[in-house]
């Protein structure tokens, strides 16, 4: 017993050494990424990845921009290794391997756009807190900028990626959409996924629902202002969805689990598809159980997102609070549990944090076309 005590004490202060080593790391992560936002919404990246190595008075200048907080913001990028500090003649870079991965050129690739979660994440602290303490939830308008910044981070992972890889999932759609049917996309936040869709498919029709008008209230005007006429978005709270037969495709991009009653919109959409219509499900790539989601990439991130905003918005409207990481396996059995039978879940290479589910109702048949090509 004596014996192994000395060890266990040096055990303990080795784990506990390291420890605190990798908690100071988290605090330094955690700072540069709430800078790396601020770097991308001022504009900073982009205006360091056009430049050769440049003094903070430049950058400043081209960025429109104080220079003694462009500096500090620079000492920030230079500890952190994102923007190379060369002393004499004071003068900084982004390399190009970094800039690859944080500006607007960079898009789908621009990781500076996803750090926007995270102050967004810390400006709710003190609403968080009261919600810990005393339950509900919280609505959508005290979020600053969420709808943008969600507007953003699909903008890459389905805009970016509808035409050449998520709508192909589907077979025969791209045909479908050519020739003209009626799609609606529920939770359509932004609407920039529905604008790209109206824009490649004039003969289709396009409806895009949100609860909050605010969302998608510019690419409305922008929607007009290109003359779309295949085009409508409307406020609505989804959750007595009810259109039966209305529609040849549903999409929700990411939009299931935040809502007031996702179960009911679910069984709403299958009952909104005619013959041979396909729902198209795009949501969190993980698994309903925390033991699988350890070594999820971007686990303590899509927790906390989940955390701070999907369960209290939820939660709110008197929702059952899902969270973000309501996985693959729940979202699943809700499906079925709707009327959905054929239910295919895929993953894309070019995203590998979401999961885009094909599903079909089998009792609502294939279309007479379908029929025709299987000969029946
Ligand atoms: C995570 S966002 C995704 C938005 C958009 N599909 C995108 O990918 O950018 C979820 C959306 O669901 C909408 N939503 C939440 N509850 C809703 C409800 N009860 N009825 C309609 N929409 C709702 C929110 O307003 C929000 O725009």
């Amino acid at each position: 017993m004596n014996a192994i005590e000395p060890t266990n004490t040096h055990t303990l202060a080795s784990e506990q050494e390291t420890f605190a080593e990798t908690l100071v790391t988290m605090l330094n992560h955690g700072a540069t990424v709430a800078m790396i936002s601020l770097g991308h919404r001022l504009g900073l990246f982009d205006i360091l990845a056009e430049l050769p190595p440049a003094s903070s008075e430049n950058i400043a200048k081209l960025a429109g921009l104080d220079e003694r907080y462009v500096r500090e913001w620079l000492a920030v990028m230079t500890t952190a290794r994102i923007v190379i500090y060369n002393a004499v003649p004071g003068h900084y870079q982004l390399p190009e391997a970094h800039a690859a991965c944080l500006t607007r050129k960079a898009t789908p690739g621009n990781v500076a756009v996803n750090a926007q979660f995270v102050p967004l994440i810390a400006r709710m602290e003190d609403a968080l807190i009261d919600c810990f303490r005393h339950g509900g939830g919280l609505p959508y308008h005290v979020y600053p900028c969420f709808h943008q910044v969600m507007s953003e981070d699909s903008g890459q992972t389905v805009v970016a990626a509808l035409h050449d890889h998520i709508l192909p999932l589907v077979p025969d759609l791209l045909r479908r959409l050519d020739d003209g049917i009626d799609v609606l996309d529920a939770g359509c936040g932004a609407g920039r996924a529905l604008l790209t869709l109206a824009e490649c498919f004039p003969s289709s029709r396009f409806t895009g629902y949100d609860l909050c008008s605010a969302a998608f209230e510019n690419t409305a005007r922008e929607a007009a202002e290109r003359g779309l006429t295949n085009l409508t978005f409307e406020a609505r709270d989804l959750r007595d969805f009810h259109e039966p037969g209305h529609y040849d495709l549903i999409t929700s991009f990411d939009a299931v689990h935040d809502q007031a009653d996702p179960q009911a919109l679910l069984a709403g959409i299958a009952t909104a598809l005619r013959p041979g219509g396909v729902y198209l499900m795009q949501d969190i790539a993980g698994s309903s159980f925390l033991q699988n989601n350890l070594d999820h990439p971007l686990g303590p991130l899509l927790y906390s997102i989940s955390c701070a905003h999907c369960t209290p918005v939820s939660l709110y409207q008197g929702g059952p609070g899902l969270g973000t990481m309501w996985g693959e396996e729940l979202a699943t059995v809700m499906l079925k549990r709707a009327g959905f039978e054929d239910i295919c879940a895929h993953r894309l290479e070019h995203d590998p944090f979401n999961v885009y589910f094909v599903a079909r109702r089998e009792d609502v048949g294939p279309t007479p076309e379908e029929n025709r090509n299987t000969g029946l």
